[in-house]
């Protein structure tokens, strides 16, 4: 079968750091036939890096390359939207980074838009390809956990606000153009990878309560224009008798927090790293994985497991045909409807319905310089 072609959009961090190391590894399956940026010297660098051959300053321009099967999205939160539509509309499929888009209307916008132009549509979400995911995938759908009732989201860092504490891009901490903080730029990672778990139920009420606290570099904030959360707790009711609560920080003055767990009525997972919680024969039993052998065994007897290796591994192999892709946009989806409610939950000191916070999104989307003819 011949290789996939693939074009990048944006050579910033995550194109060099992941996407195109990562496409590289799949060199049999996939090849970057060309890269897009405004920045020239980005672009050069970029191209130079991984040996790609054609160079577009506009998306436009790239959009128009029949060679191209499928995009690869590394721009900046609000601006995924609008060039995954407009990729879509111009016949190629897309693979976007998280958080799918600056709001929950815009991300709607993006599936709907996959059904209306027959593309696939893929989101960035790490962790439901990690060993632990894999496990606890397994016993769940199995039914080990019995009926799943509650999950526990968190992510933590003591003092890692990009920018103002040391390290990342300035646009991470600018509502403009990232639409939010810790609960976009982790959060997204955590909250996707339960409700992968738990077979990604709409949730129906959120209280959220989103903190800008501790002090910063004051050369640092006013460079940045620092407007987001580096905190924000919540609690999420999917009806059903399941519940979640999260927490999600960039900064706070503890030393750790607990790792996202999902318990149920026969068992319990702690997630990162994984453990398993059950009772037998009125015995209390903790196991952990061998992954070792998961991931040995993963690489002679069941190759197929490769196709879930990780999110660009998984892509490559769902745009070849040789696996079904994982719903991972409608997931996304879902995980920014969670989002967006706990920042309207925060911003109206009360309770939200989902339902009213559909009524009540808006579009993020920023301006994208070169995106249309
Ligand atoms: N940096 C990380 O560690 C990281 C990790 C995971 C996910 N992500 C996600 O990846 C995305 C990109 O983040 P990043 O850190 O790589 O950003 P970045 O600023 O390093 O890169 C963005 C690139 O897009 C280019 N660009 C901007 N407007 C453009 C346009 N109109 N046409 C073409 N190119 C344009 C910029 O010149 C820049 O090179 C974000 O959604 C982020 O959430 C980043």
């Amino acid at each position: 079968m011949d290789k996939i072609k693939v074009g990048i959009i944006g050579c910033g961090v995550i194109a060099r750091s992941s996407h195109g190391p990562e496409y590289k590894k799949l060199g049999s399956k996939v090849e970057i036939v060309a890269a897009c940026d405004i920045v020239k010297e980005k672009l050069d660098s970029y191209c130079e890096m991984f040996d790609i051959k054609k160079r577009y300053s506009t998306i436009a321009e790239m959009l128009d390359d029949d060679e191209i099967q499928a995009v690869d999205i590394c721009l900046h939160n609000n601006m995924h939207a609008p060039v995954a539509i407009e990729a879509m509309r111009r016949g190629k499929d897309v693979y976007g980074e998280k958080p799918m888009a600056g709001s929950y209307v815009d991300a709607l916008a993006m599936v709907e838009a996959a059904k209306k132009y027959g593309r696939k549509l893929h989101v960035q979400l790490a962790l439901i390809y990690s060993a632990a995911s894999f496990a606890a995938k397994r016993l769940i759908d199995a039914g080990d956990l019995g009926e799943l009732y509650h999950m526990r989201s968190t992510g933590f860092r003591r003092r890692g606000r990009p920018f103002v504490d040391g390290y990342g891009e300035k646009e991470f901490v600018s509502s403009k153009v990232a639409g939010g903080g810790a609960l976009l730029d982790m959060g997204v990672y955590h909250i996707s990878q339960l409700l992968y778990l738990s077979g990604n139920k709409r949730p129906e009420r959120v209280v959220g309560h989103a903190y800008q606290k501790l002090d910063m570099d004051p050369k640092r904030k006013e460079i940045s224009g620092y407007d987001v959360e580096e905190l924000i707790v919540g609690m999420v009711d999917f009806g059903q008798g399941l519940s979640m609560d999260l927490i999600e920080s960039w900064a706070m003055n503890l030393d750790k927090l607990e790792p996202s767990s999902i318990i149920g009525t026969a068992g319990g997972i702690r997630l990162d790293p994984f453990s398993y919680h059950y009772t037998k024969h009125d015995v209390v039993f903790n196991a952990s994985i061998d992954e070792g052998d998961l991931n040995f065994r993963s690489s002679t007897v069941y190759p197929e497991q490769n196709f879930y290796r990780n999110s660009q591994a998984h892509w490559a192999a769902a745009l070849r045909g040789e696996c079904p892709l994982l719903p991972t946009a409608e997931i996304a989806l879902n995980t920014q409807l969670i989002q967006e409610s706990l920042y309207l939950s925060s911003k109206l000191g009360r309770q939200v319905t989902t339902d009213e916070v559909i009524a009540a999104s808006k579009s993020k989307n920023t301006e994208v310089v070169g995106l249309y003819k």
